[in-house]
């Protein structure tokens, strides 16, 4: 009942309303699986865009939220403070690469890189330099859905192409790998570095742009090459964050201190919406002045809710207490291993995994109800989107419920390739 009188009135995300199948009513979720309202449970392959790290309903982050639930579920941050948000602003302190040390929450992903792009706009105004205006990302990047989000995506390859024109212009360029395209990338950012506020990068792997993967060392050369120009770094860890490439943080892996970086997602374990954009000591000085002018005006209404801050603080508690980091690292080799019969299927381009993510790459996704169709008849929720179809499962995914994802995968794409 109330699926059929609620279907034309909830607008759903990145769908055509007119021709798109129904979505499924999900009635209930835990652990790895997740309930239908006609009993049916699917393995859930994608783990809520990468945010249930520790699968669903997980006790201690329940226990958190329902306890915060009956002493104050919401205040204001402006005027006031409270235990949750300053305990966790101090244990991301903590946790974060050198000194990353000033948290300034936000209510959603987009959001903290709307923060994070206007904290830089900010900091050259505020220390002097004007003019500092556009951004540098990256082809295949993304970073949200707002326009200032936008506008540092793809703008071909992405969904915002509609947009394009519209959006605030910015310098989007290839990710550069080899010694030359290096050369190029530093002789660019060195020219126009006194219209650059700041350049943005998913670090390691470019999310929702195709799961598209780099190394640590190129990583790391591109943060060299923006500290030795002297523009400000930012890494969107939103995706990347929380031990999704197998260490905390992507940037671990490259041992660089971004001046800025957002997180979000696995931020609270899934278990409600919570983002970050955290700034350095040097960024956050150029705000800490004795004029109100000088102050980042930003401030979402719902920012560091008190329940979402509390299960952000019990999800990092599973972090501590339980060998979260090294379930979500071990997970790579397992799905390299589970996914890599898939190579040798026709249509099939890539193979690859990194952390709890495993990808397979296609030549053109095809024939996507049929696939949905098969998924859902094997009992696991698969999405594949653009030109991938790819797992990123909670890190507790038991052995079991491992296997039934990637064999259904497997399954489905022999069968699809022969279609
Ligand atoms: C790297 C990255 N940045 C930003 C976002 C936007 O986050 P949200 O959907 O919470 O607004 C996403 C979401 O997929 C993301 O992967």
């Amino acid at each position: 009942m109330w699926y059929e009188q609620g279907r034309e009135h909830v607008w759903l995300p990145y769908t055509q309303m007119k021709r798109a199948p129904l979505a499924l009513p999900a009635v209930a979720t835990n652990g790895t699986r997740i309930t239908l309202s006609d009993g049916r449970e699917l393995v859930d392959g994608i783990a809520s865009w990468w945010t249930a790290c520790h699968g669903y309903n997980h006790p201690h982050i329940t226990k958190a939220l329902e306890t915060q639930l009956h002493t104050m579920p919401h205040v204001m941050l402006g005027g006031f403070n409270h235990e949750p948000a300053m305990t966790l602003a101090q244990r991301l302190s903590k946790l974060l690469p050198g000194d990353l040390n000033h948290v300034f929450f936000a209510d959603s992903g987009s959001v903290a890189v709307e923060v994070a792009l206007k904290m830089a706009l900010q900091y050259w105004i505020n220390t002097g330099e004007n003019g500092r205006d556009r951004f540098v990302s990256f082809n295949f990047g993304y970073h949200g859905d707002t326009i200032g989000a936008m506008s540092v995506c793809d703008p071909d390859e992405g969904m915002h192409s509609l947009f394009k024109g519209i959006l605030p212009q910015q310098f989007i360029v290839d990710l550069p790998r080899t010694k030359e395209e290096f050369i190029e990338f530093e002789s660019f950012l060195k020219s126009k570095k006194n219209e650059i506020a700041g350049v943005i990068i998913e670090p390691l792997v470019q999310g929702a742009g195709g799961m598209k993967f780099h190394d640590s060392e190129t990583l790391a050369a591109i943060y060299n090459i923006a500290k030795k120009h002297n523009v400000l770094f930012i890494a969107d860890e939103i995706m990347t964050g929380f031990g999704r490439t197998g260490t905390m943080f992507a940037c671990n892996q490259a041992e660089i201190t971004p001046d800025i970086m957002c997180i979000g997602k696995a931020l609270t374990g899934g278990a409600m919406t919570l983002a970050a954009t955290v700034a350095s000591e040097e960024v956050y000085q150029a705000f800490y002045a004795d004029t109100y002018k000088a102050a980042l005006m930003h401030g979402p209404t719902y920012m560091a809710n008190p329940l979402a801050c509390a299960a952000a603080n019990a999800s990092l508690d599973l972090f501590e207490q339980e060998p979260r980091l090294a379930q979500g690292a071990a997970l790579q080799s397992l799905l390299a291993d589970a996914l890599e019969p898939c190579r040798a299927l026709p249509g099939v381009v890539d193979v690859r995994a990194k952390g709890a993510i495993g990808v397979v790459q296609v030549e053109r996704l095809r024939k996507v109800s049929w696939l949905a169709e098969r998924f859902l008849e094997q009992g696991v929720w698969i999405q594949p989107y653009g030109d991938i179809f790819y797992l990123t499962p909670a890190f507790t995914i038991d052995d079991a419920d491992f296997s039934t994802l990637t064999d259904s995968l497997c399954r489905t794409m022999a069968d699809w390739s022969r279609l």
